[in-house]
């Protein structure tokens, strides 16, 4: 974190929309807060319709009787610009600030995020609303932090008007220095007819009856990030202006898979890192994909970060609302911690009575106190007390894993030899068995400089990846390192050409293997493997035809129109090793070629713990800290000394993990530390 958060030990608290609410109401949101240990809200995310009731007239008297109410009750605000959601008045005036979308639908008004990111009109009303904030509330007591817009592109990430088209152009004559020779031969425009010679013929990727140009469907990716970025970035500057010294940030959604940001160049711009994290009903163990996006969060902050939502029990948008287990609350923000959070907010304080969400569940139920979700929410305020010491340290891992938006966006587009293959679900594939083992994982940009802190570097999926990227990675095996690479990797460059003379592209030298042709699986295929693998191991999803061009062969396809080609490598090229999996095979066989890859690189996890339970460790200046979670139920008895702090008790020898239930034991400095 570049800034800190005034607020002392873990944070805690949620969205606060009082507005909402009768004043009489507000009374009682300060005792049930006390009550919670609450010491941090987010306020006003969606008041703008409020806050400035017509263009250049504002009304803060609520807003500030919120704020002033926080204050006196010793709980911080997180003070949000409203701009997420422009009032009806603005699009009255602006219709041309209405989104559009791919087929040139015009979107209305009447939700949230119904504007279009290059509007001219949205900017300069987003601008004076926050200026208007900002100077009105920079040096108010309750003030902590500022809560900028809300989920950037949650549901706008691209608009297609012509506003956009323009945008579109500028930022492409940016990124190609006004040469549109040089754009037309990064987008290959020779084919099916698509050669520009003015920059106002390009548009922005609108439907189409057969597939897009996937370097232009690329590029729209890349500048739609950056557009909303801009938007970011305008907001902060107004609000640092007024209060230099009040952290700013903006809540990412890392586990978003539609129209994804790209967070690398995101978090270097907020003052502090937050994110918002929501359970998928449909996946069998959700608390993987806490821990996978913890650690994603926590890279991309490069330390402790803050978790701005998630929820007591069952969001309202999924077609089927899971509710939450008993405990699976508390598993999930201790969980959060324990992968680097410092500090724990839900969506939202109180149950909604109207509106969209009034099915979405928080941290004061419908119900009121007389609630298992109420007993758990003051549970959680004391564990996070009894966690304040916790605050600032981080998890310093030898593993690390590749993960890149722009490789995402290329995999993802409709023209690759398999629709199937889903950038975030080939790493988690990945990162579940580390996770099982208790191993640290980091993620990184594909171009990290600093790649000989780690001993093992997965790649799980890197369709794009530039010279520069391929190269560090490959200069890092040379040095020692043991790197490990996902099929249909280093195919194409930073355009999405295909890298010729043979697969995998960029990695073939450094993987010592030479691939001719990929033989894609149909859903629910799949074939055998034999050799270095475990007996009856199976892959699915992808095979190609490769043959060793230096590598050896680990295991090979014992059957299907492959028999016999090599389908896992190891190569041992300068003092490292690369591996090639060229394949996806079964989680068991992926999980023992893993291991073998962590035990031959020494990684060890961070203890030995039976299934079930989840092993983290926070460093921290004087002390560790070890958190255990028990997500099987069957609780455990796992070796530590020290002090365990949610029941301040001595451990000596090992410490009970209770069913269902967390340990956190501070133990002394053992972890390795990266030098700075
Ligand atoms: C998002 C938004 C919140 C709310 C929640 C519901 O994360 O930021 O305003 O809509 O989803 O899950």
């Amino acid at each position: 974190m570049k800034h800190t958060l005034s607020v002392p030990g873990i944070a805690y608290g949620g969205d606060y929309n009082p507005e909402q609410w009768p004043e009489e109401v507000w009374v009682e949101d300060m005792r049930l807060m006390r009550e919670a240990g609450v010491n941090l809200v987010s306020v006003g995310i969606f008041s703008w319709a409020l806050l400035e009731p017509s263009e250049g007239r504002f009304d803060f008297s609520r807003m500030d009787r919120i704020l002033d109410l926080l204050h006196e009750n010793g709980i911080a605000a997180d003070l949000a610009t409203p701009t997420a959601a422009p009032p009806a008045w603005f699009f009255r005036a602006h219709p041309e600030a209405l989104p559009v979308d791919e087929s040139g639908r015009t979107l209305s008004y009447g939700s949230r995020q119904t504007f279009c990111p290059s509007s001219p009109a949205y900017r300069t009303a987003a601008l004076r609303i926050t200026r208007a904030l900002a100077e009105r509330y920079a040096g108010h007591p309750a003030l902590a932090m500022w809560h900028v817009h809300n989920e950037y592109g949650c549901h706008n990430a691209a608009c297609y008007c012509d506003t956009s088209a323009v945008a579109f152009r500028r930022w492409l004559r940016t990124r190609y220095a006004d040469d549109l020779d040089r754009l037309n031969d990064a987008w290959g425009t020779t084919f099916w007819s698509q050669w520009y010679y003015d920059w106002d013929e390009i548009l922005p990727p609108r439907a189409t009856g057969a597939d897009p140009n996937p370097a232009h469907r690329l590029d729209w990716r890349r500048f739609c990030s950056d557009e909303l970025l801009a938007l970011f970035t305008a907001e902060r500057d107004v609000l640092r202006r007024a209060a230099p010294d009040v952290p700013a940030t903006t809540n990412f959604m890392v586990n978003f898979s539609v129209d994804a940001l790209d967070y690398w160049r995101w978090a270097p711009e907020l003052d502090i890192v937050s994110n918002d994290h929501y359970l998928r009903s449909t996946d069998p163990e959700p608390e993987i994909d806490v821990a996978l996006c913890g650690d994603l969060v926590r890279s991309l902050a490069g330390g402790p970060w803050l978790l701005m939502e998630h929820s007591t029990g069952a969001v309202n948008w999924q077609p089927v609302n899971r509710a939450k287990g008993p405990g699976e609350m508390r598993r999930n923000a201790l969980a959060h911690v324990a992968h680097g959070a410092d500090g724990i907010a839900f969506f939202q304080w109180r149950a909604a009575k109207a509106g969209a969400e009034q099915w979405h569940s928080a941290m004061l139920p419908h119900a009121g106190t007389d609630s298992r979700i109420w007993r758990d929410v003051v549970r959680l305020g004391a564990d996070l007390r009894a966690l304040a010491e916790v605050r600032g340290s981080t998890s310093p891992a030898r593993v690390a894993v590749v993960w890149d938006w722009n490789a995402r966006w290329a995999l993802e587009l409709p023209c690759q030899p398999s629709r199937e293959l889903r950038f975030a679900d080939l790493v988690r594939r990945w990162y579940e068995p580390l996770w099982r083992a208790g191993v640290a994982v980091d993620f990184i940009r594909p171009d990290t400089p600093d790649l000989d802190r780690y001993r093992l570097v997965l790649a799980p999926s890197l369709y794009l990846v530039d010279d520069t990227a391929a190269a560090g990675l490959a200069e890092f095996v040379e040095r020692g390192g043991t790197l490990a690479v996902g099929f249909h990797s280093g195919a194409v460059d930073e355009n999405c050409h295909v890298r010729l003379g043979g697969y995998p592209g960029a990695f073939r030298e450094v993987l010592g293997v030479h691939g001719d042709e990929p033989f894609p699986l149909l859903p629910g295929d799949s074939v055998g493997l034999a050799g270095q693998v475990p007996p009856d191991a199976t892959a699915g999803l992808w095979t190609e035809h490769i043959r060793l061009a230096g590598a050896e062969s680990v295991a090979r396809y014992a059957d299907g129109v492959l028999a016999g080609v090599p389908a896992i490598t190891r190569h041992s090229y300068g003092s490292g090793t690369a591996w090639y999996l060229a394949t996806q095979p079964d989680p068991a066989t992926l999980a023992a070629v893993l291991e073998r890859m962590r035990q031959e690189a020494g990684v060890r996890p961070e203890r030995e713990v039976p299934p079930g339970i989840e092993v983290v460790r926070r460093c921290g200046t004087d002390a560790d800290y070890l958190f255990l979670i028990d997500h099987a139920g069957q609780g455990a008895e796992i070796p530590a000394d020290g002090v365990e702090l949610l029941t301040g008790k001595p451990v000596t020898g090992s410490v009970s993990v209770p069913e269902g239930g967390v340990a956190v034991v501070r133990e002394p400095v053992t972890g390795f530390r990266i030098k700075k």
